[in-house]
């Protein structure tokens, strides 16, 4: 049933996955570069965003960037393949394991500063809130917070502004994992880009990184560590110029 769509896949021995928003999107020029780079080569294409699978495929239509092979949406809780955009139904019940989302809305409705995002934020296995830097707490008490009430969740801070809560289960770099064996991608032919704290885990993870030059303050911790390259390129000129640094 997934054949043809998935072919890429199947058949290409190497995978970029790309954080979307400051990282895939920003320069146009170096945009257009990579994907006819993508184009003429034998790797095939992912994204990972923090995105709804409508906001994903909406921006990407903006930006004329071609349908990827693999959509990882909303901060690695949703991933779906190909153009006809399938969902993986597997991945869904498999993060779904320990998730008590009324529980977490009511354990961080105990705190100050942290406000539910809209109802666009918000997918069957994440709840997103917006931040205030000045009244919440520290991203670690939040997450001790949690503990405390027994919720075994992953919360993740990004931008200084915004706080995704997801199932245990559930990230940009387990949904990496996953699809990597799924698919059959050794974790060193995969390459994968981002520029802030979501795309830490992913980052962090056993495949080839590249944190792109407007990168958020956050990821600063990354630096020195194995297989995590620190572009200067900004954007998709930084993950052109990490294809050029790992020859991918
Ligand atoms: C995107 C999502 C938002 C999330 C943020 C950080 O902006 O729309 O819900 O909080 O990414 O992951
Ligand atoms: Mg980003």
């Amino acid at each position: 049933m997934l054949i043809p769509q998935i072919d890429k896949l199947l058949g290409a021995n190497r995978l970029l996955i790309s954080d979307i928003d400051n990282t895939l999107l920003g320069n146009p020029v170096a945009l257009k570069e990579l994907i006819t780079y993508l184009q003429s080569s034998e790797i095939a294409f992912g994204i990972a965003t923090g995105r709804s699978i409508a906001s994903a495929k909406q921006i990407l239509k903006e930006w004329e960037v071609p349908a990827p092979d693999l959509w990882i949406t909303s901060v690695g809780s949703e991933i779906h393949y190909a153009k006809d955009i399938q969902a993986d139904i597997s991945w869904s019940e498999h993060i779904s394991y320990l998730w008590q989302p009324e529980l977490v809305r009511l354990a961080i409705a105990e705190l100050s500063g942290i406000e539910l995002q809209g109802i666009e934020g918000q997918r069957l296995h994440k709840i997103s809130y917006l931040v205030d830097p000045i009244k919440a707490p520290a991203i670690i008490e939040i997450q001790s917070h949690l503990r405390s009430h027994q919720l075994q969740v992953q919360a993740i801070y990004s931008h200084q502004e915004f706080l995704d809560i997801l199932p245990i289960r559930a990230s940009k770099g387990d949904a990496v994992k996953y699809c990597a064996l799924k698919w059959g991608f050794p974790m060193g032919q995969i390459l994968v880009a981002g520029d802030s704290g979501n795309d830490e885990q992913m980052l962090a993870g056993n495949t080839k990184a590249v944190v792109v030059g407007n990168y958020s303050s956050e990821l600063e911790k990354l630096r020195g560590k194995p297989d995590i390259y620190f572009a200067d390129g900004h954007y998709a000129q930084g993950i052109l110029q990490a294809i050029d640094y790992y020859k991918f």
